[in-house]
Formats: C-alpha cells, structure tokens, sequence
C-alpha cells in the first residue's frame, strides 16, 4: 500500500468532483470513489491484513482521504442544488399579469330566469309553495273545479288523456283542490308553478306545453280588492311601477265573479299600438273568487269561507317582459336564442 496510491486517489477525486457540472455527475463520482465497490473501500478492508502500526498509519490517512472527498462532494452537491434550484424557478416564472383562460359558461332558459323571479315575487308576499301531480285525474282537474262532465269548458282544454280518467292536467287548478283538502280548515295562501298540457296545434302563440303559476289565498272576510292588491304589486314587481293594470269582466267555471287582467302596454304606455292592437292593455291572466261549489267539494264552508284564485302562464310573463316572438322558442333549445338572456341570468 502506497501512500502515493492514496494522494493520486484522492487527487483524482477532486479534479472530477470540481468537474461535476451537476448533481447527477457528482453522484456518479461519489459512487465511484466513496461506495463500498470503490478502490478507497478496498484499500480500507485490507487494512486488516497490516502490521498494527501500519495499520494505524495507513487507517489515517485513508481515513483523511475519504473524509476531503466527502466534504468536496458535499461542499460542491450544495452549490450545484441551489444552482438547480434557480434555474428550476426561473424555467417555471408564471406571470401572474397574464389573462386567465375563460370557460365557457352557458346561459339560464329564460323560462326559469322568470320562473324564479315569479316565485320569489310571491314567496316575498307570504305565499307557500304547493305541488301536484302532471298525470291529474279527471275528477281533480274537472270535476273538483266545478267542470263537470257534460260542461262545454272542457272543450276549450282538450288533453292528453292516460285512459278515461286520468290524463296530463291542462292547468294549474286542479291544485287548489289538493291543498284545501290536505288542509281542511284555516287559512291558505300557496302559490303553484308547474307544467301543464293541452292537445294544441303548435304555432307562434300555442303549446302543447307550457306552465302556469296557480295561485289561491282562502281565509275569512276575502274579497276582491285583495285580489286586485296582489295582482297589482305582482304586476309593478314584474314589469315596473309605471304599470297599471285593469280587471275586465270573464268567465271560469272555478270562480265568481272571474276577471282576465290586463297590464298597461310597455310599448305605447296604454295610448294603443299594434301590439296592443290599438287597446292600450294586454292580457295576462285569469282570475277570480274562489266559486263557493269549489270551497264546498273540497271541504270548506263557503260561508265562513272566501277567497280568491289566479293562474298565470310562465312563458306568457316571459314573453311580455322580453319581447318574445315565438312561444316554440322556449323549448327548442336554440343557444343563439338562450345567449340572449346570459346577463338576465
Ligand atoms: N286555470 C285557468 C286556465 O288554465 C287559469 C285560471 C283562471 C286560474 C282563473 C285561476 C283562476 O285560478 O281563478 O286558463
């Protein structure tokens, strides 16, 4: 064993770890000369084949040597790490200036856009929600709405019919029957959103689905001027303050007196236009007191009883307060025409 052997070793060493221009390259050299295949580990497992004082000599200096190449791996492995590190982050720089990729967010159906503005118009006043069923029986939908069997209205709601007593409801009405006799007795105020069917011929101003908003309010001492009250606020949240409306005398089977409202115009104002055809009003939606045979066929006494009911289409709402020119519109799914409400939404 030469020390000379060792200082070239050692040497040797130190010229490659100072040309280690990376942390893998170091590794490798550490391998080569620190593990336990290298010549430093052989060297040292021969020690014990020494006389004890040379032994003692040589375990020096061979332990000298390992411990200069240690330290220069560990010296150089820390430099190296941080110049990795660098230029690790200045590879993964973000600049946090740029502008951010947008999804692409859809737009809400007008249909729910004033659904829920409806709702939460009446739901502001006190009312409850209410649901029924769309496969309504004959007897709910008719008969408990004081439209018997042989009665001429029926004609006008035509439907879809499962067999010959249960078919898709054509209005929101038959409700008004549920609730009065789950309730039995005490005060109601509910309102109902939901759909309804009628065997129509689809155009412009036809559906053969669409959805209203029932609504009835039953208590003692009710009378038109809080019918006319309700509407009234309904109508100036909906469509604005200037909005007057006008309650024209009309016919359901399910009320008495029944009136159909009409709003003021929001393109003449009530002067009379083309699309008021010169009235100054348009048409909303029906209305009236509850009839006392509907009070009575569901338990209440139309003499300690009153109240009053309305039913008004969803769409019809959404067509007046945009514009809407096609009634088909609403379920065709067009996004063209669906963009369009993207900030209503
Ligand atoms: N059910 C009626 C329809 O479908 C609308 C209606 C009118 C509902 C008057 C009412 C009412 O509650 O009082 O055309």
């Amino acid at each position: 064993m030469e020390k000379e052997t060792l200082l070239l070793l050692q040497n040797a060493a130190l010229k490659q770890i100072e040309e280690a221009d990376n942390s893998e390259a170091l590794n490798n050299v550490r391998n080569t000369f620190l593990s336990k295949k290298s010549e430093l580990s052989s060297l040292m497992s021969q020690l014990g084949t020494l006389s004890s004082e040379q032994r003692k000599e040589y375990g020096q200096v061979i332990n000298g040597v390992r411990v200069t190449i240690t330290n220069a791996i560990e010296q150089k492995m820390a430099l190296l790490k941080a110049k990795e590190l660098e230029a690790k982050l200045a590879r993964e720089t973000i600049d946090i200036t740029l502008p951010g990729k947008e999804g692409s967010v859809g737009a809400r159906n007008p249909f729910y856009v004033i659904e829920e503005e409806m709702i939460e118009i009446f739901l502001g006043m006190g009312f409850e929600i209410a649901d029924g069923p769309e496969v309504e029986s004959d007897h709910y939908n008719f008969e408990l709405m004081n439209i018997p069997k042989d009665h001429p209205s029926r004609d006008m709601q035509d439907t879809f019919y499962i067999d010959d007593n249960n078919l898709l409801r054509t209005h929101t009405s038959p409700v008004q029957a549920r609730v009065m006799q789950a309730k039995k007795e005490g005060p109601i105020r509910v309102i109902c959103p939901g759909k309804t069917y009628r065997r129509d011929d689809d155009d412009a101003t036809h559906s053969h689905q669409f959805a209203q908003i029932e609504g009835l309010v039953v208590d003692k001492d009710i009378n038109i001027g809080h019918l006319k009250a309700t509407l009234e606020l309904f109508v100036k949240k909906m469509f604005g303050e200037k909005r007057e409306i006008r309650l024209r005398s009309s016919y359901f089977p399910f009320t008495e007196p029944s009136v159909e409202v009409d709003i003021t115009c929001a393109n003449c104002g009530g002067k009379g236009c083309s699309m008021c055809k010169g009235t100054g009003y348009i048409e909303i939606l029906g209305a009236g007191m509850v009839h006392p045979n509907v009070l009575k066929m569901s338990g209440y006494d139309p003499e300690v009883y009153s109240g009053f009911a309305f039913g008004v289409g969803i769409e019809r709402v959404a067509i007046l307060r945009y514009g809407i020119d096609d009634i088909r519109k609403f379920y065709q799914n067009d996004v063209r025409f669906i963009r369009q409400f993207k900030k209503a939404s």
